[in-house]
């Protein structure tokens, strides 16, 4: 079925129809598209084009397709141009003649519009909440770890010993700004657009606030080509997807490294790791590769639209079809990294032991050293210097920090107090850390806390 065929002669080609037609992806907005139509059909009726029956009839035959749709059989040999004519040919099947109303003074480029915003806004009600899961299981982990000390690194090289609560609250910050993204997309996406036509706006009546009121919408919007013209919606979301999946990727690259039998600090679950067909001994991270790999594709969805969109003329044109696999696939991927990302947090061990001693085997302490001589009066880059020297004789002799007592250390150099060989302990230096931000333990108890009320307030 069309929707238009009056103003020519003859139908479309085989191969137009078929190159054209979007119902095969778009038929994912069968619901958003049947409510947006009821909310359309009491506005309809509140400008006196339907009747109170009329408008009942319709809202009724709508209820009808939104719960037909989930049978296999409903899609069978559709050959509808868009989930929006599908729609409307099913309409007239139980409805009747009545249905040929329903699209008074509506344009599909508005209800296109309408119905991504419905689906969009609950998928991103769903998945800040599935990251709020991900961000309640990082501190569930921190609590089981509280005491636990890891190398921090800077360029692969072990730098300084930070614990592995301050560790993994840096990635709860990460995923607190991917939620206030998600927040601000979400405020783009919840305006709503009906009342625009194809370009002009509509040329009945509509009280556009009862219906914005209708659909949960908390604004209306202002432009009516402005909404023919518009994605930077979807972009928005693909954004905060994109960035999301970043962080994702990034954790998911940390514990591939921290699971491996060179680091051996994690135990990655049995259930989220898998086997090789060939070697008997292998336990792989596929879990966390399949999310560092899902990443590349979600930026491949953002550039899509976004090269899309680049000099499109005003107001819509079809290309803008193309806005929504991207966006379904990058909200599938999202949702399904989360996922996977919680259930490899909640079984994944840590071995305390491993990275405590690659703390203390290595000069993580250096700059502990280097502070406390500056704390004594020392210039910094005297010592600096000084605690250099001591690193480069260490190695030359194959020395750890724990072979210096405070004696070799005063004879190596009198700025060394004996008060400062506590310092040559990994767990001494976290203590001077204690400042907002920092990874003094009771900083990071207090980081703690602060997170876990943080999450609270935003399950409410
Ligand atoms: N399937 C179309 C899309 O997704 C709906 C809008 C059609 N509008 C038009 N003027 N052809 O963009």
């Amino acid at each position: 079925m069309k929707l238009w065929g009056g103003r020519f002669e003859s139908g479309p080609s085989e191969v137009f129809e078929r190159f054209s037609g979007s119902l095969h992806f778009d038929k994912r907005l069968i619901d958003a598209d049947c409510r947006g139509s009821q909310a359309f059909a009491r506005a309809l009726q509140r400008v006196g084009i339907l009747t109170t029956e009329e408008c009942a009839t319709l809202v009724d035959a709508f209820d009808k397709i939104r719960a037909d749709a989930g049978e296999a059989a409903f899609f069978d040999d559709a050959a509808d141009e868009d989930v929006h004519t599908l729609v409307i040919r099913k309409l007239k099947e139980r409805a009747g003649a009545i249905a040929d109303k329903i699209h008074t003074g509506r344009s599909r480029n508005e209800q296109v519009s309408l119905d991504v915003r419905l689906w969009l806004r609950e998928e991103i009600d769903a998945i800040t909440g599935q990251l709020a899961r991900v961000m309640g299981a990082l501190i569930e982990m921190a609590r089981r770890y509280s005491n636990a000390v890891v190398p921090g690194y800077t360029h692969v090289r072990r730098a300084q010993a930070v614990l592995w609560a301050h560790y993994l609250l840096a990635f709860f910050e990460m995923f607190a700004r991917d939620h206030e993204r998600m927040l601000q997309a979400r405020e783009r996406v919840n305006v709503m657009p009906l009342g625009s036509g194809a370009l002009a706006g509509s040329g009945f009546p509509f009280d556009r606030s009862a219906v914005a009121r209708d659909l949960g919408f908390a604004a209306v919007t202002r432009n009516s080509m402005d909404v023919s013209a518009d994605r930077d919606f979807a972009l928005d979301f693909l954004y905060a997807a994109s960035v999301t999946m970043l962080h994702l990727s990034r954790l998911a690259e940390d514990w591939i490294l921290y699971s491996s039998e060179e680091f051996g600090w994690l135990d990655l679950g049995d259930g989220v790791t898998s086997g090789s067909s060939l070697m008997p001994q292998k336990k792989n991270p596929d879990s966390l590769e399949l999310i560092r790999g899902k990443s590349g594709r979600v930026f491949g969805d953002f550039s899509a639209l976004f090269v899309t969109l680049k000099g499109l003329p005003t107001t819509y044109n079809r290309d803008m079809q193309e806005d929504k696999e991207p966006l379904f696939d990058a909200a599938a991927q999202l949702s399904g990294s989360l996922e996977m990302m919680a259930a490899v947090i909640e079984s994944t061990h840590l071995n305390p032991a491993m990275p405590a001693a690659a703390a203390e085997d290595s000069w993580v302490v250096a700059t502990d050293l280097a502070e406390a001589l500056a704390r004594a009066g020392t210039p910094f880059y005297s010592a600096h210097q000084l605690v250099g020297k001591l690193v480069l004789e260490s190695v030359k002799r194959g020395r750890k920090p724990s072979d210096w007592s405070a004696e070799e250390l005063a004879a190596f150099a009198p700025e060394f107090t004996s008060d400062m060989a506590r310092f040559l302990n990994p767990s001494e230096g976290l203590k001077t850390r204690e400042l907002p931000g920092g990874t003094g333990p009771a900083a990071v108890a207090r980081a703690l806390d602060e997170a876990e009320a943080r999450l609270r307030q935003w399950k409410r």
